[in-house]
């Protein structure tokens, strides 16, 4: 059993759907990630068994401290989706409050939960109640659009329920990334709360981390566009908190974390095709490269050649 590090030097990697599964959380836990959560994991689909939806919760033993991140926005679902993964040895959770994309919100899950904040109250209850105090953290947004902040009450009513943690994205969900992320939001909740706070929005660099933990208070930050940009982001942060400068990789080193991370999903992915979905990823990382658009075009293309005949043509 491991606890969750909430410490300055101690940063996270963000659920990222699409992107935070176990090659790229291995990736990210070499560069210094502390803690990684999966990507999001519908409980109605554990319920009705649904073929993609366990290949999400794929984990190895060095792969921890990992949370479980969950939507839905029926308690019914959430609990059966708690019980189900403790069976499986999972013992953190967290409950997405924050997702702005459509598909979700119409669902009422992901950020439109916020237009019922008594259910996720219910939610929440329900969850904890099956994994026990402080095994859940909570992800939310500042609320659905301008006129109905939920913070602070929120966050302070689901730390009274028993909440391990929260993390704010301190955007309304209509924003979705538009406009800045209101940083003095975290600091008035983090000096309210008692429970860790953990900081997410515009954290783009390791500068940008250290910075936000430093004008905030909050006990950590995550890292998501971040990481998918350079995945070597966390030990960065890790170098900036001892006082020591932000380093700078050379191509060839790199080209170097580009391959860990291609044998890494030749070696983890599951299902259809990780040829194709690695070379999106691998694409994300590479924009501190002189040659980075010509790279990226070439990795996308459909009939793509192999990925390292790719890589030796752009970065010798
Ligand atoms: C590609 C992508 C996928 C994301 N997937 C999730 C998700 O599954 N669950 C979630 O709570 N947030 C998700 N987020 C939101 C991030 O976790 C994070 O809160 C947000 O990107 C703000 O941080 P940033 O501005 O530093 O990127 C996603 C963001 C991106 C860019």
């Amino acid at each position: 059993m491991q606890t969750l590090p909430f410490s300055a030097d101690t940063p996270w990697l963000a659920p990222l759907a699409g992107y935070s599964d176990l090659p790229f959380r291995i990736l990210c836990r070499e560069n210094g990630a502390a803690c990684c959560t999966t990507e999001m994991v519908s409980a109605k689909g554990l319920f009705y068994k649904s073929p993609g939806t366990w290949p999400l919760l794929q984990t190895v033993a060095g792969d921890a401290p990992l949370i479980v991140q969950l939507f839905g926005s029926e308690a019914c679902y959430l609990k059966y989706a708690v019980v189900e993964l403790r069976k499986k040895g999972f013992e953190y959770f967290d409950l997405n409050i924050g997702c702005s994309v459509p598909k979700v919100m119409r669902q009422g899950a992901g950020a439109g939960m916020l237009r019922d904040p008594e259910n996720i109250l219910v939610c929440a209850k329900a969850m904890l109640d099956e994994a026990g105090l402080g095994k859940v953290g909570f992800k939310l947004r500042t609320g659905i659009d301008s006129g109905h902040s939920v913070i602070p009450d929120l966050p302070l009513r689901l730390q009274e329920l028993g909440a391990g943690w929260i993390t704010l994205h301190p955007r309304f969900a209509n924003q979705s990334f538009r406009g800045e992320a209101d940083w003095s939001l975290l600091k008035s909740l983090a000096e309210k709360l008692s429970i860790p706070l953990v900081g997410s929005g515009d954290l783009l660099t390791a500068a940008l981390g250290v910075r936000c933990i430093q004008e905030t208070g909050v006990a950590t930050v995550m890292y998501a566009r971040g990481a998918l940009a350079k995945p070597s982001i966390f030990l960065d942060h890790k170098r900036l908190v001892r006082g020591e400068p932000v380093y700078e990789m050379t191509s060839g080193e790199l080209k170097a974390l580009l391959l860990r991370h291609l044998r890494l999903a030749r070696e983890w992915t599951r299902g259809k095709n990780p040829e194709k979905r690695i070379r999106g990823l691998l694409a994300a990382h590479v924009h501190s490269l002189p040659n980075a658009k010509n790279l990226r075009a070439d990795l996308c293309r459909d009939d793509a050649e192999a990925i390292e005949t790719i890589l030796d043509r752009w970065i010798p």
